[in-house]
């Protein structure tokens, strides 16, 4: 069993009774100066040069795609350091769909944003933590250039080619497999690597072609003075070596028909703001899709969208998942959402995983007090109640975390030990984890945490 540690930034100060509602002058100029000095640190970090072997690494379980371990993510404010994502521990396997659910502001935008490294820098950094992502890297020689590869005949030797230069010479070389549409074929392998260690500048190498991201408004991240066609088509030409013109449209036009645009040459020469939501919220998808990622994390995907819409988007994620063999990271405070998607859910509180495990599990089985509250405010067809239920209280200041369970004043199962440390991570069964008082000592006994 491990111990959830918390980090202490090293420079952070203590602020003078945390019941405290205001900052004297100086505790403002501390905080600042604190601030500074650490943004300064992790910046510089985020900007070095290294040599690939310090990113590099090996996962925990191969079966997993994304391994994320103790992640701590912060944002250091003029009010204090906001603890955003503060020792966060999950995986998602390869071909699985993993749920994140939790109330507004628990850290589940900011989880995946760290994944993509998008954390908007100096005040949102990634502290501490790893983040392994098992990539599919194009191999490169000495020079750094990508290593085609050769077609070879029945014996296995490699096919060779005579063609004419641009200064009429003849020349004889080995001829490059290409595939349906005449593009190059280069070598691949697969890599680990940690992207909390990533220098910024190695980003571009899984952004988009690795993994990539649908978020909850479209409008924000499609560009209002370029088509459909022209975003799309960018995607294609950025990340795929070789790409023409005509290639990148053809697979744009596919990507859309992919979605279920009807009329996709009409969308691709379309503006953005020329399309209902639906057909926005489409449309990032096929661009999330354009370079077939093997792992697509959607934030929110269908909050803005009306439910018959809502569930045509669900079961194109769920298809497109079988198509590209890909996983999904799914952030969403919505659980009918996740009970029709999910093979995995974690629940988050307060910047931290208090329970996780099968969707079966969380479903049936729901250990932690905040779950188990989550599940009853789930309104259903059945429920006969004229008011739903809602877990009292509001998520502790998070600049100002107790060291006991974040949930304690919200829960009505406390015991004693609920007012001590923080409860450690306890293992109920092979998948199924929660972080509360109650269930220690009763690890995996009957594999449902009862003795
Ligand atoms: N730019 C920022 N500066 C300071 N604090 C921030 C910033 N962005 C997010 N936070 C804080 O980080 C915490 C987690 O925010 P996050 O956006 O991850 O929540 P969320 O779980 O995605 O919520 P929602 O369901 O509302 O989208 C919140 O307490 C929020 O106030
Ligand atoms: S640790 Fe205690 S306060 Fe926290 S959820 Fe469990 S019972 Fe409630
Ligand atoms: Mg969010």
């Amino acid at each position: 069993m491990k111990r959830e540690k918390e980090k202490q930034v090293e420079s952070e100060p203590k602020r003078e009774g945390s019941t405290k509602h205001y900052l004297t002058g100086k505790e403002a100029r501390a905080i600042a100066k604190a601030n500074n000095k650490e943004m300064r640190r992790l910046e510089k970090e985020k900007r070095r040069k290294v040599p690939m072997s310090a990113y590099v690494t090996q996962m925990k379980d191969e079966r997993n795609i994304l391994e994320i371990e103790d992640l701590h993510s912060y944002f250091f404010t003029d009010q204090g350091v906001v603890k955003a994502v503060n020792g966060v521990s999950f995986e998602v396997p390869m071909n699985a769909t993993v749920g994140v659910v939790g109330e507004s502001g628990c850290g589940k935008s900011v989880t995946s944003m760290s994944v993509m490294r998008l954390l908007q820098g100096p005040t949102g950094q990634i502290v501490s933590g790893s983040i392994r992502f098992k990539a599919l890297h194009y191999k490169r020689d000495e020079a750094g250039k990508l290593i085609p590869v050769y077609e070879r005949d029945e014996r296995g030797e490699i096919v060779y080619e005579t063609q004419v230069s641009k200064d009429g010479k003849v020349v004889t070389k080995p001829k490059q497999k290409r595939d349906e549409n005449g593009i190059g074929e280069y070598e691949t392998e697969e890599r680990v690597f940690d992207i909390a260690k990533m220098p910024m500048q190695e980003m571009y190498r899984l952004r988009g072609r690795q993994m990539s991201m649908v978020f909850q408004e479209p409008m924000t991240s499609l560009n209002p003075v370029f088509t459909i066609g022209n975003q799309l088509d960018e995607v294609t030409l950025i990340h795929v070596p070789d790409a023409t013109k005509e290639f990148a449209k053809k697979r744009s036009i596919e990507m859309l028909n992919l979605v279920g645009i009807a009329m996709p040459e009409r969308v691709y020469a379309s503006y953005p703001h020329e399309l209902s939501g639906g057909m926005r919220q489409r449309v990032m998808i096929a661009m999330a899709l354009a370079c077939e990622p093997r792992l697509i994390i959607a934030d929110e995907p269908t909050t803005a969208l009306d439910v018959t819409i809502q569930a045509q988007i669900l079961n194109l994620f769920n298809e497109l998942k079988r198509k590209i063999n890909g996983s999904i990271l799914l952030i969403t405070h919505d659980l009918g959402v996740i009970a029709e998607m999910a093979d995995y859910v974690v629940v988050m509180y307060a910047g931290k995983i208090i329970e996780r495990g099968t969707a079966s599990e969380i479903f049936h089985n729901p250990l932690h007090p905040y779950t188990q509250g989550l599940q009853k405010s789930k309104p259903t067809m059945k429920s006969q109640v004229e008011e739903l239920f809602n877990i009292p209280g509001n998520v502790p200041n998070p600049i100002d975390m107790p060291n006991y369970c974040y949930f304690k004043e919200r829960c009505t199962k406390c015991i004693k030990k609920c007012s001590g440390e923080y409860p450690q991570m306890v293992q109920v069964s092979p998948t199924h984890y929660v972080a509360c008082h109650l269930y220690e000592g009763r690890e995996q006994k009957d594999g449902n945490g009862r003795e």
